[in-house]
């Protein structure tokens, strides 16, 4: 079988290298790829967004299954494009997709079927806005409607935060047609984890639990980056949280989306906050794989990766085997300095080779390419070093051994991920 993976991050380095294990699979492309991607796929420049092009390439090369990694173009129309021409995609539709592209229309839902959610209002006028902030009173949250790369979310400390937020959004227009609404809504409080599940729209399988350390610095400091770590599994995520989640969660959303008629057959990644240890709220719907979340789980995955894609994209999820290793797993991300903010590219990597021999250590590329000599940075997240262990404990030793072998210019990496697994979990 050929199969094309569609995005150029570490997710999706993740995605081809457990695709690359399956009997199945003789041959990987991906659009538009990395240079770590490039070891196993062959990487074609095809941007995500045009649509014609890959098509063709599908038709041309005979490419029997297509993953999606990323949003866009998944919010865009990706996978009811393919499916109307006849092929094989992973990914929800477009109807589906607004579940993560529309943060109003995911809250709307979230309100007809019942899902716990904080209480929220939407708005179009900044006036009206700024005045209910103002009766509301602060924290509270601040979220443009549309996709903003993982920025449109602001939790704002006081009033003075939560307006300089809506005129961002709002007047100045800094996420464009994102911030056309706003949804302005209550801050709750808790413990952030993130649940993962596959999904033909007849049935949901959860993926192992994670984590994942979104501020830029140690001790979730400083500004809100795509992710710079994660774990597997999240205690706070244990066996009856899973349950509860299942429950008061995921059952409503599939009745939701069967109620409604919606294509999904793919990731539903639910972002949670989960109260005193006891209580999960959605705080949003991702429609996708999470990144880098997938990176650790992946590493944990003990099944056929090709079959459960290919179940789940023909409906049949039910059929597919999903076992995971007992064991933990971690993913240190190494960025370029000066991200989140502007950052240089083009800075050689060394070290990648010795590191990657390390045992029970992969090393995902990110925004990287390869100049002829060297592999080079070319993204504001690099590299997302992952390794495995009896615990999170022994893979996060194992995962801050290896990125210490690494090393480029303005290089910067957290120190603490998964401290809050080790510390919170008396058994490790
Ligand atoms: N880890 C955050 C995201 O994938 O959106």
């Amino acid at each position: 079988m050929k199969v094309l993976v569609i995005g150029s991050g570490g997710r999706e380095h993740a995605l081809v290298w457990k695709l690359s294990q399956s009997r199945r699979v003789d041959k990987i492309y991906c659009c538009p790829g990395n240079a770590g991607i490039a070891e196993l796929a062959e990487c074609v420049d095809i941007d995500p967004l045009d649509f014609d092009a890959i098509l063709n390439l599908v038709k041309y090369e005979w490419i029997d299954l297509t993953i999606v990694g990323p949003e866009d173009p998944l919010a865009a129309g990706l996978a009811t494009v393919f499916r109307k021409d006849g092929r094989k995609i992973f990914g929800p539709g477009i109807d589906a997709a607004r579940l993560e592209a529309s943060k109003s229309f995911s809250k709307d839902f979230m309100r007809r079927y019942g899902l716990p959610t904080a209480d929220y209002k939407v708005f179009t006028s900044y006036m009206h806005a700024e005045d209910y902030v103002r009766l509301k009173g602060a924290p509270i949250v601040i979220k443009a409607d549309g996709l903003a790369a993982g920025k449109g979310v602001i939790v704002a400390k006081t009033v003075h935060e939560a307006t300089d937020a809506l005129r961002l959004i709002m007047k100045e227009r800094a996420f464009g047609a994102a911030g056309d609404k706003v949804v302005v809504e209550d801050c709750i409080d808790g413990e952030e984890a993130s649940f993962m599940a596959f999904t033909d729209g007849k049935i949901i399988v959860p993926m192992v639990s994670s984590q994942d350390h979104k501020r830029i610095f140690d001790n979730d400091l400083g500004p809100n980056t795509g992710g710079m770590g994660a774990y597997s599994p999240a205690p706070v995520l244990g066996p009856e949280m899973e349950q509860t989640v299942m429950e008061t969660i995921m059952k409503p959303f599939l009745r939701g989306i069967q109620a409604e008629g919606m294509d999904f057959r793919g990731v539903i990644y639910v972002g949670l906050m989960i109260r005193d240890g006891k209580k999960p709220y959605v705080l949003e719907f991702n429609c996708r794989f999470g990144d880098p979340e997938t990176q650790a789980v992946l590493r944990r995955l003990d099944s056929d990766f090709f079959e459960i894609i290919l179940a789940t994209s023909e409906g049949k999820l039910a059929q597919a085997n999903i076992e995971w290793k007992r064991e933990s797993s971690v993913c240190v991300v190494m960025a370029s300095g000066g991200y989140p903010g502007k950052y240089q590219k083009g800075m050689a990597i060394k070290g990648l080779d010795n590191a990657g021999k390390l045992k029970d250590v992969v090393v995902f590329h990110a925004g990287t390419v390869f100049d002829g000599e060297n592999f080079v940075t070319a993204g504001g997240r690099v590299l997302g070093v992952t390794a495995t262990g009896k615990d999170v404990k022994e893979a996060k030793a194992r995962a801050y051994e290896a990125a210490q072998m690494i090393t480029f210019e303005g290089m910067q990496f957290r120190k603490d991920i998964a401290d809050r697994a080790i510390k919170g979990d008396a058994s490790k």
